[in-house]
């Protein structure tokens, strides 16, 4: 009984991950371009003051990893790189229908990476209202 209870979970985590894989987007662009990292959540209306958003690197052995962050509602640079200052733009109009896609301008090699959006909700206490993560990779420079 337990046992299959077990195996049942390892299915069920081992799905999970299947799906999580699929639903990584790759976005190509090519050096110099400006590009756009999708993060989009179909659901219910957000208010932008409640709001917080992080874009980050996912790669635990880079030493930097905030790309951008938004905090109750306004650009917080405070914890961003060095390497993407000046280069970072959300969507204004659009975050409070749940588009939190970043416009990352002047792209180059060195920004290949896994890329994570988490988007938190701080309404009395603070909730994960999505995540989701893109992979930008370069196309080789002519
Ligand atoms: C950025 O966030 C830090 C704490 O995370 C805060 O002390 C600072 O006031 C914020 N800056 C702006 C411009 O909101
Ligand atoms: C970002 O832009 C500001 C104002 O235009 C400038 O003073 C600063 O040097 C820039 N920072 C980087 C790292 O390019
Ligand atoms: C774009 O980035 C390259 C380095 O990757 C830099 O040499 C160049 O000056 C940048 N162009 C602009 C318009 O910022």
């Amino acid at each position: 009984m337990e046992l299959t209870r077990y195996g049942f979970l390892l299915l069920l985590l081992h799905t999970m991950r299947a799906v999580t894989a699929l639903e990584k987007k790759i976005i190509v662009s090519k050096p110099g371009e400006n590009t756009t990292l999708s993060c989009i959540y179909q659901g219910r209306k957000l208010h932008l003051k409640n709001l917080r958003v992080y874009w980050q690197i996912d790669d635990d052995k880079e030493e930097c990893t905030v790309v951008h962050a938004l905090i109750s509602g306004q650009d917080n640079e405070s914890k961003q790189c060095i390497h993407f200052k000046n280069r970072t733009q959300l969507f204004w109009d659009r975050l409070e229908d749940g588009d939190f896609s970043l416009l990352l301008l002047n792209v180059s090699q060195s920004d290949e990476h896994t890329y994570k959006c988490i988007v938190l909700e701080k309404a009395g206490y603070t909730s994960m209202v999505h995540q989701e993560e893109v992979v930008l990779s370069l196309a080789a420079p002519v």
